[in-house]
C-alpha cells in the first residue's frame, strides 16, 4: 500500500496467541448469548475454531498450492505473491470508501482522489494474475463508485456497471434512501467467458399476453404466470443476508450468495479458478464451491476467515444457493410461494 495511505487504514494484525485466546473468549460469550428461536447465524465453536484455524494458509506460509485455500494474511502482500496468468475471475467487494470497522481493523473514509491510490495499489497487482479471457468485478457504494472506473479502465476493458438495489436502506433527512450498489465487470481481452443463458430470470407475468389463444413467451403454472428474461445490469432480485437466513454471519458488510451466483455463472465455467482478494465472510469461494469452481479467497481478519472456512464445511451437507433452483433465478419471494404451493416444476421456455 503505498505509503500516503498507511494512516487511514490500521496496521494489519494476524492474530497473536493473546488475541486468539481473547477472540476464544468473545467466541464462547457470543454463544452464550440468548439466541432467538429462528436465528440461523452462523457461529463458531471453540472446537470449531481449532479444526477451522488449520485449515487456512497464514501470511509466513507458502502460497503456491492455494487452490480451494483461505489465506489469512494482507491482500496487498499476498496478491505479490501468487502464481500469474492463473485465474478465470477476480471478483473484488473491497471496503468502500466509508469509515467502518472490520474486526479488529478499520477503513477510514478519505478523499475521492486517495481512494483511486487505494484501489490502484492492489489492482495493479492483479493484472499478471489473469488469463487471457479473465474477468474482473469491482463493488463498490455510489460514493466509490466512479473511482472504480477510472482506475479498472486503466488495466482492464469495461463491459458494463450492474446497480443492485440492497432492498432496505437507511432513510436521511435531506437526501434519497441509499438502497443501491456498484459492481463493474471488465475484461481482460475481447474474448472472454460470458454465459447469458446461465442467468436467466424467472419473473411473474403481470399481463399475461395471448396470441390465437396461446400464450406468448410465458407459461402457465398452479403457482402462477411466469417468463424467462434475459438478466439486465439492475438486479432487484437481492436479499442482503439477514439473521434468519442460513447464509448469515456476523460480518457487518456480507454479500448474497444469489449475488455472487449471478457472476460466477455468467463468468466462469465449471472448474475455473476464483480469486476474491478481499473473502471477508467466504461468500465468493462458498458460491464457487457449490457451483463446482475452484477458489483463492485473501482475508486479513481470522474470525472472518474461520468463519468462511465454516460456510465451507457446511456446503459439504447443502449446496442450495436461496433464489436459484433449478438453474433459474427467481424474482424475489416467488420461489417460496411456488414451494408452498407445491407446483411442479415449471418447464423452460425461451
Ligand atoms: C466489503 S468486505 C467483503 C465482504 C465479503 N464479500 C463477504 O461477502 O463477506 C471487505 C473485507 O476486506 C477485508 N480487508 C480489508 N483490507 C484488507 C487487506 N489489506 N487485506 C485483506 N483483507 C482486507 C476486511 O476485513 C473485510 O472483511
Amino acid at each position: 500500500m503505498p505509503r500516503c495511505l498507511l494512516r487511514f487504514c490500521l496496521p494489519i494484525k494476524i492474530e497473536s496467541p493473546a488475541c486468539g485466546r481473547r477472540l476464544e473468549q468473545e467466541m464462547i460469550a457470543q454463544k452464550e448469548k440468548e439466541r432467538a428461536p429462528r436465528n440461523r447465524t452462523i457461529e463458531l465453536s471453540e472446537q470449531e475454531i481449532e479444526i477451522y484455524r488449520k485449515r487456512l494458509i497464514y501470511s509466513e506460509n507458502d502460497v503456491s498450492d492455494c487452490r480451494n485455500r483461505i489465506i489469512c494474511a494482507d491482500a496487498f502482500e499476498t496478491l505479490k505473491r501468487l502464481p500469474e496468468n492463473s485465474f478465470d475471475l477476480i471478483i473484488a467487494d473491497p471496503p468502500y470508501n466509508l469509515t467502518k470497522n472490520f474486526g479488529e481493523n478499520s477503513f477510514r473514509q478519505i478523499s475521492v482522489e486517495d481512494y483511486e491510490i487505494w484501489l490502484d495499489s492492489w489492482l495493479k497487482e492483479t493484472v499478471r494474475l489473469l488469463k487471457q479471457k479473465a474477468s474482473v468485478y469491482i463493488c463498490g457504494d455510489w460514493r466509490s463508485s466512479s473511482a472504480i472506473q477510472r482506475i479498472g479502465t486503466k488495466y482492464f476493458t469495461l463491459r458494463n456497471r450492474i446497480t443492485w438495489e440492497r432492498e432496505k436502506g437507511r432513510g436521511a433527512r435531506a437526501n434519497w434512501k441509499n438502497a443501491s450498489e456498484d459492481i463493474w465487470f471488465f475484461t481482460v481481452s475481447d474474448d472472454y467467458v460470458f454465459n447469458a443463458e446461465n442467468v436467466l430470470i424467472k419473473r411473474r407475468v403481470l399481463a399475461p399476453y395471448t396470441e390465437n389463444g396461446k400464450a406468448k413467451d410465458w407459461e402457465k403454472s398452479a403457482a402462477g404466470n411466469f417468463r424467462l428474461t434475459s438478466a439486465s445490469n439492475l438486479w432487484t432480485d437481492l436479499t442482503v443476508p439477514f439473521w434468519s437466513m442460513p447464509e448469515n454471519t456476523s460480518h457487518p458488510t456480507q454479500k448474497p450468495e444469489k449475488l455472487l451466483a449471478k457472476i460466477i455463472l455468467a463468468s466462469s465455467n465449471e472448474n475455473d479458478l476464483i480469486l476474491d482478494p478481499f473473502n471477508g465472510s467466504g461468500t465468493t469461494a462458498v458460491v464457487a464451491k457449490k457451483l463446482n469452481r475452484n477458489f483463492v479467497g485473501i482475508e486479513r481478519n481470522e474470525t472472518y476467515c474461520l468463519l468462511a472456512e465454516k460456510r465451507l464445511a457446511l456446503t459439504e451437507k447443502d449446496k442450495t444457493i436461496q433464489g436459484f433452483s433449478d438453474g433459474i433465478f427467481w424474482e424475489r419471494n416467488s420461489l417460496n410461494s411456488i414451494s408452498r404451493k407445491g407446483a411442479k416444476k415449471i418447464k423452460r421456455i425461451g
